[in-house]
């Protein structure tokens, strides 16, 4: 079982970005623990990071085909890209929309995700956690463990 994972823009600068909102801890580290935590899942993580929303937009579209699902943390497109909302919505496979930070406490243009609503589910604020959850959830519910 394939699962992409998309990390948006300014994801790559975390360790040393704004720490009393995200942490310290540094995108390396997260693709790490995601890379353990598929490992133990038995299925195949591809991890990849992307500051345009075209290569996003690309990288969803080539998805399909090879992915069972998604794990997407869109970053700041999460709160006006129409356009990655329609590739989700359009390759129309399972997605989890992580957030390390919980969106909805935060400044009031954070509060609405425009590309939430083609994913299955959001997780915020559960910091790097969330997307091993979002991976757990994947590999049970794609291998019929879990309800849909
Ligand atoms: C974020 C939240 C976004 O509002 C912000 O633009 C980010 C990171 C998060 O993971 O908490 O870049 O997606």
């Amino acid at each position: 079982m394939n699962i992409l994972v998309i990390h948006g823009p300014n994801l790559n600068l975390l360790g040393t970005r704004e720490p009393g909102v995200y942490g310290t801890i540094t995108l390396e580290e997260i693709d790490e623990m995601i890379r353990v935590r598929a490992r133990e899942l038995g299925v195949e993580a591809k991890v990849v990071n992307y500051s345009s929303e075209g290569d996003i937009i690309d990288e969803i579209h080539s998805s399909a085909g090879w992915a069972a699902g998604i794990v997407i943390n869109p970053a700041a497109y999460t709160h006006y890209s129409i356009a990655i909302r329609d590739a989700l919505a359009a390759v129309a496979l399972p997605a989890v929309e992580v957030h390390l930070s919980n969106i909805f406490a935060r400044e009031e243009y954070r509060r609405v995700s425009i590309t939430g609503g083609a994913a299955t589910g959001v997780i915020a604020g559960l910091g790097p956690a969330g997307y091993l959850y979002a991976l757990d959830y994947l590999a049970n519910v794609l291998s019929g463990a879990d309800p849909e």
